[in-house]
């Protein structure tokens, strides 16, 4: 069984969301996803539209996601892939770099992102 790991927000799920979970899923045997809380979208001074709970129940309804916890800080990536026992730690290539790090745990995937489409610029649609 090999398990695949990813971080996000996934706030207003669009077409880039799913087209990323879709390939990291494809890359194992089951997906878990470390989604960010609200605590720490503040900390990071990125306020998302849903909260977690909502973000939540529409990550888990999405077919290619096994499980879902919360993302609480920045520190704890190391102690979830021992946790979830996982293989592949995968982020968007928005990412690119940040995370070489972790290959030291599991091995590390970025992957390309969709182009032309993310939440902060439906965000910024939505206010005009
Ligand atoms: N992602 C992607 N393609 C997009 C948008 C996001 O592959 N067009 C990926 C990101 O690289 C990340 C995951 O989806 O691995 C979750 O991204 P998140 O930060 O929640 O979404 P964004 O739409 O990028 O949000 P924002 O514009 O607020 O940064």
């Amino acid at each position: 069984m090999k398990t695949v790991i990813t971080y996000g927000t996934f706030d207003i799920l669009h077409f880039g969301h799913i087209n990323l979970l879709r390939r990291a899923r494809a890359l194992g045997d089951r997906l878990v996803v470390g989604l960010s809380s609200d605590e720490f979208n503040r900390g990071k001074h990125k306020s998302s539209l849903l909260n977690y709970a909502n973000r939540k129940v529409v990550l888990e309804a999405i077919r290619y996601v096994d499980e879902v916890f919360p993302e609480n800080n920045w520190e704890q990536k190391i102690s979830d892939i021992a946790k979830y026992g996982a293989s592949i730690f995968v982020m968007g290539d928005d990412w690119k770099g940040k995370f070489d790090f972790i290959s030291e745990y599991c091995e590390v995937v970025y992957l390309s992102r969709t182009e032309g489409i993310s939440t902060t610029e439906i965000k910024q649609t939505l206010g005009n």
